[in-house]
């Protein structure tokens, strides 16, 4: 399969925040921007595989900010790292000034994705390489919330968490 490059997969959604998606304090529902991401993220995921993927893990969602009623938001998704059959998917959250179109960031995620076939079966995916001094970050850290996420859902023992346990040597 051919290596590919975190850009390939971009994915940008661009929306309104309208009066029925709001909190009581008129503010963006949580829930509801959790699952523009997650379709950002999924985009994003299949954009990199070509196959069916489906969330395995939210690793880290921050709701830094609060986005207002009426803002434009704008979630921007990418692969920051493929393993066999999961992937890795940065999602980050921007919301833009109505008069200077000034962008700031409000949120971001770390979802992984698994790809699989018609019966739900994993299968595996291309590799990734990244380009930029973020997205070489981004990748380089990526084994390591793997091994905590995997942790976390009882899937890993931490005596085989061996990138974890290597931040302590
Ligand atoms: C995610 C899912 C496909 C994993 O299937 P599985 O048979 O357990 O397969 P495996 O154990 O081989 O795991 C497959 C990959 O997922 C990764 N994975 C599974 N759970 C994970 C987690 N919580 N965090 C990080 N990675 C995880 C594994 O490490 C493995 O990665 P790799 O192949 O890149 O090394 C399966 O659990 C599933 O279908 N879950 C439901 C998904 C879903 O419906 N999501 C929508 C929720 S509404």
């Amino acid at each position: 399969m051919r290596i590919k490059t975190p850009k390939e997969s971009l994915t940008v959604l661009t929306d309104l925040v309208l009066p029925g998606e709001t909190n009581y304090l008129d503010n963006l529902f949580g829930g509801e921007l959790l699952a523009r991401m997650d379709r950002a993220c999924s985009i994003a995921a299949r954009r990199h595989s070509r196959r069916i993927v489906v969330t395995a893990s939210v690793n880290h969602v921050a709701f830094s900010k609060s986005v207002p009623v009426g803002s434009v938001v704008t979630v921007e998704a990418k692969v920051s790292r493929a393993f066999t059959s999961s992937m890795e998917v940065f999602v980050d959250v921007w919301i833009e000034d109505r008069q200077s179109g000034e962008k700031t960031k409000v949120n971001e995620g770390i979802y992984t994705f698994v790809a699989v076939d018609e019966t739900g079966k994993p299968v595996p995916v291309s590799k990734l390489e990244p380009e930029t001094e973020l997205e070489k970050t981004r990748y380089d850290g990526a084994l390591r919330r793997k091994q905590l996420s995997l942790i976390l859902s009882g899937r890993m023992q931490p005596n085989d968490a061996t990138e974890l346990k290597a931040l302590f040597e």
